[in-house]
């Protein structure tokens, strides 16, 4: 099978110029000027941005979590972000406490196999560090080509680890050849802040918000920062929302430690005033929450400055009637929301659009760094001769309306319901073939494939 895709506008996180693009079986074979390929179907492209098809390494699908099940398995949420443009996700496996690592892969590969209509890689969510799981961190990089470990600071009880078991694992990954990401907030004190909260009668959404200042998130990501630099691991801080937190990773930057950023789309749109709609605020429960403006101007700048290196989704989406299981109790309110389907349209019309960021930078953070980082790249996050032929052909002028009844992510209503964004997915490979034709499925459930990662270093 082969596709020559012409007169597009080819977009690369180092350059953008106009081109045709030829590729066969599951690869990009071809990239030049007026290529004729006899037998090759053509998609006439005039007009269209093409770009590497999205990477996000930050969702959750089908996870357990505050006494429910996240929303959207590998089926619904992988088709949902190829609608959106990104072929490939990076989901967390998450270690149960006093279990092993490899039980956990087991659980994962029985909810992944056969399911996914996008490709998938795995982190591994280190919640019970010891001498066991030690040994397990081996094998996983090596022989499951899971390669970045996944912490917890906060949801004590639960995931949470302490600093003893954080080193350890900063050590063996470190030693192993892997990165360790973290979910950086001070787990003590939001839960002081919860109780104190909940003892006051304060149990609305609004809440949640205020039992997770700014302090809780920049004080737990200099901690990491500090530990990082001492064992000297690739160190990678996810959805990370404000200033702050931002700063800290300024203090590693100058001692040469490099702290890894990335965030989320819904940090670099909304803010915390949507925390004042009553329980209707439980659409944006979340943690770290929504910030202030001043933190969203300071995400951006952070993309600008190149400190920010990822734009994700931390897509972990709940229906409402599992928000409603926090009706009476702000902290039993499952926490996250839906968005891996508007990551990169959002981020298009919001960044792009705007004039906040270039064409280039726009697949630099939605796709590229995530694939070098994460150790995909350049199979993954280019459009290079050779790399997997994932690719998105985006109308940058058409607009269009964000709603839960055209959406397809499988949540009942959205965190951005009427907002108008301006440019649009219209047809989306993966490896070679249409997946998504002008809102269309044209693969099988079951054509996502797990992606095997190589050995990091934290370098881009
Ligand atoms: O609210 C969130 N972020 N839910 C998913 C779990 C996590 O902390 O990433
Ligand atoms: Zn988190
Ligand atoms: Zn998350």
């Amino acid at each position: 099978m082969s596709i020559l895709i012409k007169n597009g506008h080819l977009v690369n996180a180092s350059e953008n110029f106009d081109a045709d693009i030829y590729v066969e079986g599951e690869k990009i074979i071809e990239i030049g000027e007026n290529l004729v390929k006899p037998g090759a179907e053509v998609i006439d492209a005039s007009g269209m941005l093409v770009f590497p098809g999205g990477v996000d390494p930050h969702v959750h699908l089908e996870m357990p979590f505050m006494g429910t099940y996240s929303a959207d398995d590998y089926s619904t949420g992988t088709l949902a972000a190829l609608h959106g443009g990104t072929t490939m996700v990076i989901d967390f496996i998450l270690q149960t406490q006093g279990d092993s690592l490899a039980n956990a892969l087991k659980t994962w590969q029985d909810k992944s196999q056969g399911r996914a209509y996008g490709d998938y890689g795995y982190h591994m969510a280190v919640t019970d560090y010891n001498e066991s799981t030690r040994k397990e961190i081996r094998q996983m990089i090596e022989e499951e080509g899971i390669t970045s470990f996944k912490t917890f600071m906060a949801y004590k009880g639960a995931l949470m680890i302490d600093d003893n078991q954080m080193v350890g694992l900063m050590t063996e990954v470190k030693k192993q050849g892997g990165m360790v990401t973290v979910h950086a907030t001070n787990g003590d004190m939001i839960d002081h802040l919860i109780h104190k909260f909940k003892k006051e009668g304060k149990v609305s959404p609004l809440y949640h918000y205020l039992s997770q200042p700014e302090v809780t998130e920049a004080e737990a990501s200099a901690r990491f920062g500090d530990l990082a630099h001492y064992t000297g691991v690739p160190a990678y801080i996810v959805h990370m929302t404000c200033e702050g937190a931002l700063n800290s990773v300024r203090d590693a930057t100058k001692r040469n430690q490099t702290v890894l950023v990335e965030t989320c789309i819904q940090y670099l749109l909304l803010d915390a005033s949507l925390y004042d709609k009553g329980f209707e605020s439980a659409k944006w429960v979340m943690s770290p929450p929504l910030r202030e403006k001043k933190d969203i101007e300071a995400l951006w700048a952070g993309i600008d400055q190149g400190l920010v290196k990822v734009v994700a989704t931390d897509h972990c989406p709940f229906t409402w009637e599992q928000k409603k299981l926090g009706e009476d109790d702000f902290a039993k309110i499952p926490n996250g929301h839906p968005a891996i389907e508007h990551r990169m349209e959002l981020l298009f019309s919001e960044g792009v659009t705007t004039g906040k960021i270039t064409l280039p930078k726009f697949v630099e953070v939605s796709s590229t760094n995530a694939a070098k980082l994460f150790g995909m790249y350049p199979k993954k996050g280019c459009l290079a001769i050779g790399s997997d032929a994932d690719l998105v052909i985006f109308d940058p002028n058409e607009k269009h309306t964000i709603s839960a009844k055209t959406h397809h992510m499988n949540t009942d209503y959205s965190g951005y319901e009427g907002r108008e964004v301006t440019g649009k997915t219209k047809t989306v490979l993966l490896r070679g073939k249409v997946a998504i034709d002008q809102g269309e499925v044209k693969v099988d459930k079951g054509y996502g494939q797990y992606v095997f990662r190589n050995k990091v270093d934290g370098k881009l």
